[in-house]
């Protein structure tokens, strides 16, 4: 039989990058569309040796459509929800318009799987930087409880989509010229250069990136009340992020069996040479599918704290691959049928 799948959002960053993936993955596809706005309608995307043509979405796009993998943007993703799910098609969203809504199941595969047996229609990808850490930080909490958490990201540009990564490349080339840089995808040049997260502010002086790995964390952890602050920074890397994590548990918890405990994680990497220095870098996670993790040592601080280095490709596991594999998710566990149409949108 296989699956009818639509991509939402398919000229961009992660919707290439899902392309890709359904085909090197063999995903059980019977025919899939690829839709973006009239902007790319007519693009050709070549798919298992085929060419396809993007198509303009509209109200009729979903119908037969049995799964949709959307990343295009939060006020994409809010218009056609309610059309996709009546359509009967379930919807695994990568942006952050759902991800908190209790009808939403958030879902990192490695973490909470059991989640996606509540789903209404809809499945939130969380964001990559809570993506990447759960996968590091999850089965050293399973072991023994966290208490808090404090991170800080360097993340690249790919964060911020395929225009982003061009201009970055397109700043760098400006300045070895000797030229001004000029930003129009964020708000400051980026090459040669480091800022913090430019998502908007709480009150509390928190941006929103900071505050979806607080929320995000907690949902997937299914711990409301875990304590965790972070510090978002964006860094001249193109695709692949990394993070600089401090866990404090309970009691104190030894370096070897974290480490023991990380090399046997699902998809997380252990890479660690200390006498090399070598410990994880974006420039190598690019294109891999595992979260590269490192540099795993006691805090000198407090006696039951841990630090930790990670790095992970944003595109891939980021967002990509962990749609796809939530996706693979719903066919394993037969969960591709949606008969509710009740979700708050
Ligand atoms: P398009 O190429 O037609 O603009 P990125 O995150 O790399 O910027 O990619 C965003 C993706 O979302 C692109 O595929 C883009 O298509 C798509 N997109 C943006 N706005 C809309 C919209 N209003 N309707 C459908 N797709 C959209």
């Amino acid at each position: 039989a296989g699956i009818n799948v639509a991509i939402l959002g398919a000229t961009g960053a992660v919707g290439t990058e899902i392309i890709q993936l359904l085909e090197e993955r063999n995903f059980p596809i019977a025919k899939l569309k690829l839709l973006a706005s009239p902007r790319s309608s007519g693009q050709e995307i070549s798919f298992r040796g085929e060419t396809l043509t993007v198509e303009e979405v509209t109200a009729d796009s979903f119908k037969d459509v049995d799964l949709v993998l959307a990343s295009a943007g939060g006020s994409t993703s809010k218009t056609w929800a309610q059309t996709i799910v009546d359509a009967g098609a379930v919807m695994v969203d990568n942006s952050s318009a759902f991800r908190m809504e209790d009808n939403v199941p958030l879902i990192v595969p490695e973490v909470n799987p059991e989640a996606a047996s509540q789903h209404q229609g809809i499945i939130a990808n969380p964001n990559c930087t809570t993506i990447l850490m759960g996968l590091a930080v999850f089965p050293l909490h399973q072991v023994q409880s966290l208490q808090r958490l404090i991170v800080a990201t360097y993340q690249s540009a790919s964060g911020a989509g395929a225009k982003a990564m061009a201009e970055l490349k397109t700043q760098a080339q400006a300045i070895l010229n000797d030229e001004t840089p000029t930003a129009t995808a964020f708000p400051y040049p980026l090459a040669f250069n480091v800022f913090p997260h430019n998502s908007p502010l709480n009150e509390q002086g928190y941006c929103q990136e900071e505050m979806k790995m607080v929320k995000e964390t907690r949902k997937i952890f299914g711990d409301s009340q875990l304590r965790i602050s972070a510090t978002c920074v964006r860094v001249p890397v193109l695709r692949a992020h990394s993070e600089a994590i401090n866990l404090e548990f309970a009691e104190p918890f030894a370096v070897g069996k974290a480490k023991a405990i990380l090399a046997e994680a699902p998809g997380v990497e252990l890479r660690e040479d200390w006498e090399n220095n070598y410990f994880p870098m974006p420039n190598e996670a690019t294109g891999k599918d595992a979260v590269f993790v490192g540099r795993i040592r006691q805090d000198i601080s407090h006696p039951c704290g841990l630090e930790l280095w990670l790095s992970g490709d944003q595109i891939r596991k980021g967002a990509a691959l962990n749609a796809v594999q939530i996706a693979e998710l719903l066919v394993k566990e037969n969960l591709l049928k949606t008969t509710a149409s009740a979700v708050s949108v």
